[in-house]
């Protein structure tokens, strides 16, 4: 059989990855896909780039829409990013009976509902494996390995770039803007490092994960979402302490009231596997009511990493294509008719627990005050620290860090006891807030 021919929007850094791996393993992927695989095409504005990643025997143009033109073309791959014109060609692409693979996380995460449907509709598969997590296989191990469960909860490391900023700042006990500063120097993270630092980048990866988990539409606008800009190395010591590590985890969750999807900085227990993740790799954990815990890591980005993920959604398409489309994967692993209305829940909602550090006078009664406060309100504390004021603020300081630690509560009434919290005169700055997951 002829090999399937592919038309790349796109010659970065995993476009180029795309091209090394699908030479050096062509014949292994030809006899698993069961025909040949071929990148024929190639669009990017730099026409010098596209030449030099594609070698002989492709074309390469300035405009992608001459790629969706091309009737032979049978598989479109987009990894220019972004929701403008990437979104734009994507549904041209599907409009003209393409297969889309594409690493778009964003894109899907905002405009996946659209772009499903019209994929469906027009009966082609768009698939994005290397949308979430990189190399890892998570696409692939939530909708179909794990498709006998009732999933309960996924917790997930999904940046690498602010693991590896996390990772040393507890190492080195430096602050956040001096390793941001480094990361930037080494690579890790981009010169506008703002999707990655403000965890955007986690909440589309997590919203994709969200979707596909509980057979809901994805709702990017409903994600909870809070980087790890404000944290201080010093919280960062205090959670080691208490036998923790902070990490910016994207975590959705099933309930009875409906489903979880944040992402914020999280302290973690130090003995569990997610919180040994360090550097700029990602692990998403996976809880599914028969299977238990599973694990998956690995690179979440780069070159030949994001590459063998493209790769095995070109052969997956290979295989499939010729398949009648009502009996391929779901996009989002459920039926399009058979969707939950499961509701995002608001933040004030979600029950979790809780690391609280306040400044405060170093005076009698201070800590009765707090922990009473904090009983009125209901909530339960597991543990108190209480640093030495000389230690905080220098010899002869009067004023100390107390650091609690909270039994589940639920978050609305976590906020309206800060509040209150904050309002003590003895409270002298503002109250440090990081959400804790015991991932039990
Ligand atoms: N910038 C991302 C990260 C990789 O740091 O993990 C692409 O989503």
């Amino acid at each position: 059989m002829k090999p399937i021919q592919v038309g790349l929007l796109g010659a970065g850094t995993v476009g180029s990855g795309t091209f090394k791996v699908l030479l050096r393993n062509q014949e292994e992927i030809k006899r698993r896909a069961g025909r040949g695989i071929e990148i024929t095409m190639v669009a990017d504005l730099d026409a010098a780039r596209a030449r030099e990643v594609a070698g002989e025997g492709v074309k390469v143009v300035g405009d992608a829409r001459e790629v969706i033109a091309n009737p032979d073309i049978d598989i479109v791959i987009e990894l220019i990013g972004g929701y403008g014109i990437a979104k734009q060609l994507v549904l041209e692409a599907i409009a003209a009976g393409k297969h889309v693979v594409t690493a778009n996380k964003a894109l899907l995460a905002v405009h996946g509902t659209e772009i499903f449907a019209a994929a469906h509709a027009k009966g082609v598969m768009v698939a994005f494996e290397a949308a979430v997590a990189g190399g890892i296989p998570i696409i692939k191990a939530l909708r179909e390995g794990l498709t006998a469960n009732s999933i309960q909860w996924i917790a997930g490391i999904i940046n690498g770039t602010t693991n590896f900023i996390l990772s040393e700042m507890r190492d080195k006990g430096l602050d956040f803007a001096t390793v941001l500063k480094e990361a930037q120097r080494l690579g890790y993270a981009e010169a506008d490092p703002t999707f990655d630092i403000e965890g955007v980048d986690a909440a589309h990866k997590a919203t994709i994960m969200s979707a596909i988990a509980f057979g809901i539409p994805v709702q990017f606008d409903k994600a909870h979402i809070e980087g790890i800009t404000k944290l201080a190395a010093q919280d960062i010591k205090y959670a080691e302490q208490l036998g923790y590590r902070i990490k910016l985890l994207g975590i959705t969750k099933r309930t009875a009231q409906g489903v979880e999807l944040r992402v914020h900085p999280a302290l973690v227990p130090s003995k569990r596997l997610l919180a040994n993740v360090e550097g700029a790799m990602n692990a998403v954990v996976v809880h599914g009511d028969a299977v238990g815990t599973t694990l998956y890591y690995g690179k979440g980005a780069g070159s030949e990493p994001t590459a063998s993920a493209v790769i095995a959604d070109l052969v997956d398409i290979t295989r499939l294509h010729t398949a009648d489309a009502a009996h391929r994967v779901p996009h989002l692993a459920f039926h399009p008719d058979a969707m939950s209305d499961l509701r995002v829940l608001p933040m004030a909602e979600v029950v979790t627990s809780y690391y609280l550090r306040l400044r405060v006078a170093d005076e009698a009664g201070v800590l009765a005050k707090v922990t009473g406060l904090l009983a009125n309100a209901g909530i339960s504390i597991d543990a108190v620290l209480q640093r030495e004021a000389d230690e905080v603020g220098g010899e002869g300081s009067t004023q100390t860090d107390l650091i609690i630690l909270t039994h589940d509560a639920r978050e609305g009434t976590v906020d309206d006891a800060l509040a209150e919290l904050q309002a003590l005169p003895t409270v002298l700055q503002p109250i440090v807030r990081i959400r804790k997951e015991e991932l039990k």
